[in-house]
């Protein structure tokens, strides 16, 4: 039975660490300037403009976990971060989940955030903009 038992949490690990070694990023923050995960599917909107570096610094955001937030037991847990994950290991597209869906905790977090400060874009044009629009220029300073 011990035996058993041991042979088995040896094969969860390995099919753990299989999916963990496998989901490590291609690309780093740095090279992120635009937003758009598969679970949208191809998606309704264009993908909405977010050059991670450079509008952190403009915003003056420090912490991580502002946008990269662990919680436990329903409670954000202020220094962990959980900037290895993405938002939809969390946040999924199904309604009734646990946790609120995909769609609106992006829309939660960038607009709260936006409207709180007055500052950021808040309509859909400006974070979603059509191929050539002035709102891609804006976001890469352009002006
Ligand atoms: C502050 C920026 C921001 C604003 C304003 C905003 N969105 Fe989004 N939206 C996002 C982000 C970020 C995502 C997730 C990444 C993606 O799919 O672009 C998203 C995702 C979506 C999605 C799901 C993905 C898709 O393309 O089907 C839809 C639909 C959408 N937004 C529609 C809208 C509409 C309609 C408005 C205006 C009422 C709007 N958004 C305003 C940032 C924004
Ligand atoms: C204003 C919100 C915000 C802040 C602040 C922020 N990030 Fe992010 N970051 C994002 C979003 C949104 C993504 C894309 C998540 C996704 O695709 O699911 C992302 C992605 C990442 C990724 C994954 C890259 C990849 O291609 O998979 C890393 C690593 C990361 N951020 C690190 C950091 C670090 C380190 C900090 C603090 C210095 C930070 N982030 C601060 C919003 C933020
Ligand atoms: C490790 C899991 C995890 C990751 C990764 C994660 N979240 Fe969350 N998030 C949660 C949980 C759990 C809650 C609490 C339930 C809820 O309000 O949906 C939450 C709450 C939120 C809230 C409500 C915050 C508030 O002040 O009430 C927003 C908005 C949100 N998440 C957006 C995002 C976005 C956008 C990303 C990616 C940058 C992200 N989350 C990544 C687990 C996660
Ligand atoms: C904690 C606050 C905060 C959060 C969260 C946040 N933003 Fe912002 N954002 C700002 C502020 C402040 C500005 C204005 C910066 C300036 O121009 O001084 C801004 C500006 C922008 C701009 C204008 C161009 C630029 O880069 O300055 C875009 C586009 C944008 N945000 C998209 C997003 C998206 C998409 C998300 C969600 C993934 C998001 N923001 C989350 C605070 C935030």
């Amino acid at each position: 039975m011990k035996r058993l038992r041991t042979g088995l949490f040896l094969g969860v690990t390995a099919v753990a660490w299989v999916v963990v070694s496998s989901s490590i990023p291609a690309y780093s923050q740095e090279d992120i300037t635009s937003l758009k995960d598969e679970a949208f599917g191809k998606g309704q909107r264009p993908p909405a403009v977010f050059v991670h570096e450079a509008h952190n610094e403009k915003a003056e955001i420090e912490d991580c976990n502002v946008c990269h937030h662990v919680y436990r037991n329903g409670k954000n847990v202020e220094d962990e971060s959980s900037e290895d994950s993405r938002c939809s290991d969390c946040h999924n597209m199904k309604k009734g989940y646990p946790t609120r869906p995909l769609m609106k905790a992006y829309h939660d977090l960038c607009k709260g955030c936006h409207k709180a400060k007055k500052a950021g874009p808040i309509t859909c044009g400006e974070c979603h903009p059509r191929k050539g629009a002035s709102g891609a220029h804006e976001a890469e300073g352009e002006h």
